[in-house]
């Protein structure tokens, strides 16, 4: 059993990892600021875990805070989700973004340097490749940003490569999300953003609601089995299980890794769409529109480095994507807001 301290732990990847990280056998402390999370959260993570949630809110831009935090507990090692993460938001405010989510970063590294905690396993994303040269796309593809969230996540990645090569106390995890979906099994965790979604699923599932009339599918000229967009959907769930792979592989070898988590497989908007229906049992208005600025077609993981290195493998397909989201969202507790 670890001591962990997860960052951004009341958030909507960070909270799913909160159970996988209990059901893993270790003790972990949340720390979130709810700038984009519900304040119930910690108390349905307790009704999942059955056992009290210790949950510290503060910001990771507080280094006096953080240093509170770790001179009042021995934590083996962090895992950090706290960050900002909308893309068309960091195109408006990137020096928010560059705070939040950089110096953020420096400013909880220099926490752990001071407390003898050199272990950390980092959020970052497939957004780091860019638009790719091949897909699906190895972790040795170039990383090129596309807007301000990219270049923070490019950024992390530079600053942790600096440490570790430099400094051999520390080992890092850094982990490439492609596209999260779902939720928990028990419905009582999931994705639901106050404001209208960005991103694909979420915006389905207020159209399986009836909170949005209708679905646009933003183009269906690329080339692509049926010209809209693919991407590759990975299970919250199984998300959540990488980070309990990769911390695990931290503890035992003290060595770093940087893998891809996601499925291999795509699956393109209508598709998706499809599968939704299926789940909530009826047929989803849609309409297409044209493209959307900045999109790829394509976004698909090699996974075969996550399971080499660290035996992760995702066990969830779509239609469990769509059901778990669907049980979530026509629940009691999706309330707008992530977590
Ligand atoms: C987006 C971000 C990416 C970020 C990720 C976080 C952009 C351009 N990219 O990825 O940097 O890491 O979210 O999860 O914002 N779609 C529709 N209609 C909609 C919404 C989406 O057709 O209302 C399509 C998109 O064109 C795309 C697919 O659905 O083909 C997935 O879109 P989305 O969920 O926004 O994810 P990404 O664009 O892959």
């Amino acid at each position: 059993m670890a001591s962990i301290l997860l960052t951004g732990g009341a958030g909507y990847i960070g909270s799913h990892t909160y159970v996988a990280l209990c059901e893993a056998g270790h003790q972990v402390t949340i720390l979130d600021d709810f700038s984009n999370a519900d304040r119930s959260v910690p108390q349905r993570l307790q009704q999942i875990t059955g056992a009290p949630v210790r949950c510290l809110e503060g910001s990771v831009l507080d280094t006096k805070f953080l240093a509170g935090v770790f001179a009042g507990q021995r934590f083996d090692a962090v895992v950090h989700f706290a960050a900002r993460k909308a893309v068309g938001e960091s195109v408006e405010k990137p020096l928010d973004y560059i705070e939040t989510n950089c110096q953020g970063l420096i400013t909880l590294l220099r926490a752990m340097e001071q407390a003898g905690v050199f272990r950390l396993v980092f959020s970052s994303s497939a957004t780091v490749y860019g638009i790719p040269d091949e897909t699906p796309t190895p972790e040795t593809a170039p990383r090129r940003a596309m807007n301000p969230y990219g270049f923070t996540k490019i950024a992390g990645e530079g600053i942790l490569e600096q440490l570790g090569q430099n400094d051999p106390r520390w080992a890092f995890g850094t982990l490439r999300y492609f596209n999260p979906a779902g939720a928990h099994s028990s419905a009582l965790i999931g994705e639901d953003p106050s404001d209208i979604p960005n991103n694909l699923m979420p915006f389905i599932a207020r159209v399986a609601t009836g909170d949005l009339p209708e679905l646009a599918v933003f183009g269906d000229d690329y080339d692509t089995p049926d010209g809209t967009g693919v991407r590759d959907y990975i299970h919250v769930e199984d998300l959540a299980h990488g980070h309990v792979l990769s911390l695990q592989a931290l503890l035992r070898e003290n060595e770093s890794h940087l893998v891809n988590l996601g499925t291999g497989r795509g699956y393109s908007v209508l598709e998706m769409l499809a599968a939704y229906s299926r789940a909530c049992g009826r047929d989803l208005p849609y309409r297409i529109a044209p493209r959307r600025a900045g999109d790829v077609p394509v976004y698909c993981a090699i996974p075969d480095k996550a399971r080499a290195l660290l035996g992760f493998q995702a066990r969830r397909d779509l239609d469990d994507m769509c059901r778990s989201s669907w049980n979530w969202i026509s629940g009691p507790h999706a309330a707008g807001k992530s977590g």
